[in-house]
């Protein structure tokens, strides 16, 4: 009998682990047990929920303003118990957050192995994205087993000498996780949602870096007023729960008609908005790999990006944070009617919606 763990924290991972907690949980004979570190609390909650998830243990470790330090702290003591008291075999952890990162060392330490999923993710610089391009690289020295989204991940593995018999390449779970939401005739429950006019164009924005705190945050609101004047688009903002970004975000757009600004929409609210949008503005990494396969142009507002498949592809362009290129950028994409039906109609690269399947499959049998 495998006991397995699932660890996880923000709403992202959570998102993206919720098809392989279903799969692993599936299989006759395994222990297969939730962890949730609590770095996010309402945002992961919505997705418990959605997913119809249960948290066997829950660290609670969220506060307001918590540095890196803290959730790292935090993650490594309640790990540390856990997995003394019940010993899994296999810790499974996720991408790049501090609780991956600090869950990771954890097993480490108590010698229980690793697997890394979305293993090999890459930037040139540890500092940007910061902290996650150092948290992705720290887990891959620490791990034992590499479930790399594509075949440029699992290369950059190969070429940092991890043995390639422990990489394989499933595509990402956030595929299976999308295609499970979005609904042909979703009703929306979020008021300033279901006052959306869909048959005309919605940009959608999401902002939360750190990276972009501060001054590029203001050029990000900048540009998006500047658009507004200047377009005849539905400007929508999902916030992030992040009070200090929400009070920047509610300063400076809370009063334009154009505007919509929405409260962390839950995630099936917010992938069938996606959906149905025009285009999307965004400094995230996993709607990198979301808006390709919705067919949705994905314009970023980032110098680097990890993930140079979309780029490649022709779905996602890089237009970092300045004001001048965001909106030069947007404006483009709507008068170029070639332009945006090359970027919506590139090929997805990151899967067909069965990587956790994969990544099931590839546990029972390597603990058979
Ligand atoms: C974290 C991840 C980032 C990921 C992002 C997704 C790290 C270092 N960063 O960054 O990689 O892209 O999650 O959102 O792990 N808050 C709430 N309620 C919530 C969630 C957040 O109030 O449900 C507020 C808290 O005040 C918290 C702040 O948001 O202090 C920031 O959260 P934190 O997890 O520290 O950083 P993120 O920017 O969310």
């Amino acid at each position: 009998m495998l006991k397995l763990a699932l660890v996880f924290g923000t709403r992202p991972e959570a998102i993206k682990m919720a098809p392989l907690v279903k799969a692993c949980q599936g299989v006759a004979g395994w222990d297969t047990r939730v962890i949730v570190t609590g770095q996010h609390r309402e945002m992961v909650d919505q997705v418990l929920e959605l997913f119809d998830l249960e948290a066997h243990y829950d660290l609670n470790i969220m506060s307001h303003g918590q540095t890196l330090n803290e959730i790292s702290e935090r993650t490594l003591r309640g790990m540390a118990g856990i997995f003394r008291e019940w010993r899994p075999d296999l810790v499974l952890v996720h991408g790049d957050t501090s609780t991956a990162f600090a869950a990771a060392l954890a097993a480490f330490h108590e010698r229980i192995p690793v697997g890394h999923v979305e293993a090999g993710l890459r930037t040139p610089s540890v500092q940007n994205p910061f902290p996650e391009e150092a948290n992705r690289r720290l887990i891959d020295v620490l791990a034992h087993w590499y479930f790399a989204p594509t075949e440029r991940a699992a290369e950059n593995l190969r070429l940092e000498r991890v043995d390639p018999d422990r990489i394989f390449v499933t595509g990402n779970t956030v595929i299976d996780a999308l295609l499970s939401v979005v609904e042909k005739d979703f009703e929306f429950t979020t008021p300033e949602l279901r006052r959306l006019d869909f048959n005309r164009p919605i940009l959608v924005v999401t902002a939360h870096r750190r990276e972009n705190w501060g001054e590029p945050l203001t050029g990000i609101c900048q540009a998006l007023l500047e658009i507004s004047a200047r377009s005849q688009m539905q400007i929508v903002v999902a916030m992030h729960k992040n009070p200090d970004i929400q009070a920047v975000m509610k300063g400076f757009l809370g009063s334009d008609a154009n505007i919509t600004l929405v409260d962390a929409p839950g995630y099936k609210e917010f992938a069938n908005l996606l959906a149905r949008c025009t285009l999307l503005l965004t400094d995230s990494g996993g709607l990198q790999e979301e808006a390709p396969a919705l067919h949705k142009p994905v314009l970023v507002m980032r110098e680097v990006t990890e993930r140079p498949e979309a780029l490649e592809a022709g779905t996602v362009k890089l237009v970092g944070s300045a004001q001048d290129s965001i909106v030069t950028a947007v404006l483009q994409l709507l008068s170029d009617a070639q332009l945006y039906q090359r970027m919506s109609t590139a090929p997805n690269p990151y899967g067909d919606g069965t990587a956790a399947l994969r990544i099931c499959a590839i546990l029972q049998e390597k603990y058979k």
